[in-house]
């Protein structure tokens, strides 16, 4: 197993691995790696849903799909994985996220106990567009200017749950009419990464968030400020898929977004995510 770094500050290729044999890994020094490197990418492998949900449940308590994303297709059978595509098969979408743009977010930050990991298995990419860029927000929370850092310390931020990462509002759900009051939770807007100790932002993402407590104009402004700060690519590594390639990153640490791709084209990936527990 070779563990190389993919850009200045994060992300990490290991190679000479196949994760389908989970016999075959050294899961400390993979874990040890992810802890490190905040994402990791594994090239030419070779996943179907059972080995996915097999590999991922090395690193923690696998999460079942959430309710709206359940997919449709049979081979999943009922078991923790599910797709992020924008293929439609018998007029219904095999699973989220359609072919749009997906912003900054961390994933599910709108819950008591956010994932640890999530973990993405390309089976099926578009000839162009589509790639997934990763963000570190330690390093961000590192280079924040004293004056923001001061605004934003002990403060928490409320989460929406309504809203996916690429602007549809879930089944069940109405679309939000004022953010203070949108359903969802509320978390330390700086957590510490229960097991490196790192401190980093945890703001989920920009649209429909809140910082408590103040004013919504001063909210607002002061979001606007912190996510030009978070996009800074500084901080961030973009991959660009090829079919077979295994994307695994900390979601307490890591934000990431997608770019659109065209939806005449076809993006199937696999994923799976580990259970959290609450930001402090
Ligand atoms: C996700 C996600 C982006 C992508 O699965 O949480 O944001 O590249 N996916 O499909
Ligand atoms: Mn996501």
């Amino acid at each position: 197993m070779e563990i190389r770094r993919v850009a200045a500050s994060i992300g990490a290729e290991i190679s000479d691995v196949a994760i389908c044999d989970t016999g075959s890994l050294d899961l400390a020094a993979l874990r040890q790696a992810w802890l490190d490197h905040g994402v990791l990418l594994f090239r030419g492998q070779y996943m179907t849903p059972t080995a996915l949900a097999h590999f991922s449940a090395c690193f923690g308590e696998l999460e079942p799909p959430p309710a709206s994303e359940a997919g449709t297709r049979e081979e999943l059978g009922g078991q923790p994985v599910w797709y992020i595509s924008n293929v439609v098969e018998n007029g219904k979408q095999i699973g989220s996220l359609g072919a749009g743009e997906a912003e900054w977010h961390t994933d599910m930050s709108y819950i008591a106990e956010p994932p640890t990991a999530s973990v993405l298995f390309a089976q099926e990419v578009p000839p162009s567009g589509g790639n997934t860029s990763f963000s570190d927000m330690e390093a961000a929370l590192d280079r924040l200017d004293d004056d923001l850092r001061a605004q934003i310390e002990g403060r928490s931020v409320h989460h929406d749950s309504s809203t996916t990462s690429v602007g549809d509002t879930r089944r069940g759900y109405d679309g939000v009419q004022d953010v203070r009051t949108a359903p969802g939770i509320s978390h330390p807007a700086v957590r510490t990464h229960p097991e490196t100790g790192r401190r980093s932002l945890y703001l989920g993402r920009r649209r429909n968030t809140y910082i408590e407590g103040l004013d919504l104009a001063e909210s607002e402004a002061l979001l606007d400020r912190l996510w030009e700060h978070c996009r800074n690519p500084d901080f961030a590594w973009t991959h660009v898929w090829q079919a077979g390639d295994v994307v695994m990153w900390d979601n307490r640490r890591m934000i990431h977004r997608r770019d659109p791709f065209d939806p005449n084209s076809r993006r199937i990936m696999l994923r799976t995510q580990l259970r959290g527990d609450r930001p402090s």
